[in-house]
C-alpha cells in the first residue's frame, strides 16, 4: 500500500462542488494504482453556510486545516454575500494563516486546445507565473478617512516585506532552474512607477540572482507583461511578481491557454499545508447545470499530487488530461464541450 494523506476538501460555492467532485473521482481512480491513498475529510464551508449559520471560518475548523496534508479547494464566492466577505474571510484567510506564500499558476497550452492568440502553439505557451500570495495590495492595509461624506478619502497600501519578497523570488529562481527549459526568468513589476515597492522587488531579485548564475534574468513591466503575453508568449519561462500583477496576469494566462476551464493553480506553503484550485471563481451563471468544465480542478488536483510525490500518479493524470482535450473536447468553454461535467471526469478516468 502507498502512502496515507488526509486531504481537506472544501468544494464551496456555485460550480465548486461539481468540479470537485470529478477530481475526487480521478483521485480515487488513481488511488487504485497503488502510490498513494487518500482520506478525503470535507469541510462545509462556503457561501451557503454563512447565510445560513454566519459562519465564514470557525477556528476550529481552521484549526483541523492545519493539521491536513493538503487542501483541495472548489471556489469561492456567492451571489447572495458582498463581494469581499467570502473571499477575505475565507480564501484569503486560508492563504494568509497558512501563509501559502507562493502562488503557482503554469499557464500551458496543451496540444489540441484552442488559444485565441493568431499562430501561436503549445510550444510557444509554457511558461509558469510565480505570484507572491500573502501580501502587497492583499494585505488589507489602509482604511477610510471620513467615509461617507464629500471629503471621503480611501487608503489602500501595497505591504511588501524584505522577508516576503525574497521568500518568493528565491523559490522562482529554484523553480526556475528545477524546471530546466529555458532557465529564464522574468520579474514582472512596475518600477518606474512604484518607485519604492517596484525598487525592493527589483534589488532583491538581483542579489538573489547572483546565487543562480544558471539563470537568465529578464525584467518586464506588467503592462509590458501583459502586451507580450498575447504577442509573443514564447519569451517566458517562468514570471515572477506581487500579489495583484500576479492574480491580474494569470487570467489573461488562463484565456491564452483555452481559457478557464483548464487553468489550475496552488497556494503552496513549502514547509506547511498547501492548498490547490481551478483558478477560475463560482460560475454562479454555470451552477447545477453539470456544463462546467472540471478539466481545472483535475488540473489542481494533478499540482497536488506533484506536491505530495505522488509523481507516477500525477504524470499519469497529467497525460490522461492532455488525451482528452485532444482526442475528445474540442471547446474547453462551459456548455461548448460536447460532454457534461461527469462525463468530462470518466473520460479523465478512462484514460488512467
Ligand atoms: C484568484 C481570485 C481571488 C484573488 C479572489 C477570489 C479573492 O481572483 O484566486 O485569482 O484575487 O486572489
Ligand atoms: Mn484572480
Amino acid at each position: 500500500m502507498g502512502k496515507t494523506f488526509q486531504i481537506a476538501v472544501i468544494p464551496g460555492d456555485g460550480t465548486g462542488p461539481e468540479v470537485v467532485a470529478e477530481g475526487l473521482k480521478v483521485l480515487k481512480a488513481v488511488e487504485k494504482k497503488g502510490e498513494g491513498v487518500f482520506t478525503f475529510i470535507p469541510f462545509d464551508l462556503g457561501g451557503k453556510r454563512y447565510l445560513k449559520t454566519g459562519d465564514i471560518l470557525p477556528d476550529a475548523e481552521l484549526a483541523e486545516l492545519k493539521k491536513m496534508d493538503a487542501i483541495y479547494l472548489g471556489a469561492i464566492g456567492h451571489p447572495e454575500v458582498k463581494p469581499g466577505i467570502l473571499e477575505k474571510g475565507l480564501l484569503l484567510k486560508l492563504r494568509f494563516d497558512l501563509d501559502q506564500y507562493i502562488n503557482l499558476r503554469p499557464v500551458i497550452l496543451y496540444p489540441g486546445v484552442e488559444t485565441p492568440l493568431k499562430n501561436k502553439r503549445p510550444e510557444d505557451i509554457d511558461f509558469i507565473v510565480i505570484r507572491e500570495n500573502t501580501e502587497g495590495l492583499y494585505a488589507g492595509a489602509g482604511g477610510f478617512l471620513k467615509k461617507g461624506t464629500a471629503d471621503e478619502v480611501a487608503v489602500q497600501e501595497s505591504v511588501n516585506t524584505r522577508k516576503g519578497v525574497e521568500r518568493c523570488i528565491r523559490y522562482a529562481f529554484e523553480l526556475c532552474q528545477k524546471r530546466n527549459r529555458k532557465r529564464k526568468l522574468t520579474l514582472c513589476g512596475k518600477t518606474n512607477v512604484l518607485t519604492f515597492a517596484s525598487d525592493l522587488w527589483d534589488r532583491v531579485f538581483h542579489e538573489v540572482a547572483k546565487e543562480y548564475p544558471q539563470v537568465t534574468i529578464d525584467y518586464a513591466h506588467v503592462d509590458a507583461v501583459c502586451m507580450w503575453m498575447v504577442k509573443n508568449p514564447e519569451w517566458f519561462d517562468v514570471i515572477v511578481t506581487d500579489n495583484l500583477f500576479g492574480d491580474i496576469i494569470t487570467d489573461l494566462g488562463a484565456m491564452i491557454q483555452g481559457g478557464m476551464g483548464i487553468a489550475a493553480g496552488g497556494n503552496i506553503n513549502p514547509q506547511g499545508v498547501s492548498m490547490f484550485e481551478p483558478i477560475g471563481g463560482s460560475a454562479p451563471k454555470y451552477t447545477g447545470k453539470n456544463i462546467i468544465n472540471p478539466l481545472a480542478a483535475i488540473g489542481a488536483a494533478q499540482m497536488m499530487l506533484v506536491h505530495l510525490g505522488l509523481e507516477q500518479a500525477a504524470l499519469q493524470v497529467e497525460k490522461a488530461i492532455r488525451a482528452v482535450v485532444k482526442n475528445d473536447i474540442k471547446d474547453l468553454t462551459a456548455g461548448k464541450m460536447g460532454y457534461t461535467t461527469q462525463e468530462v471526469g470518466d473520460l479523465v478516468v478512462s484514460y488512467l
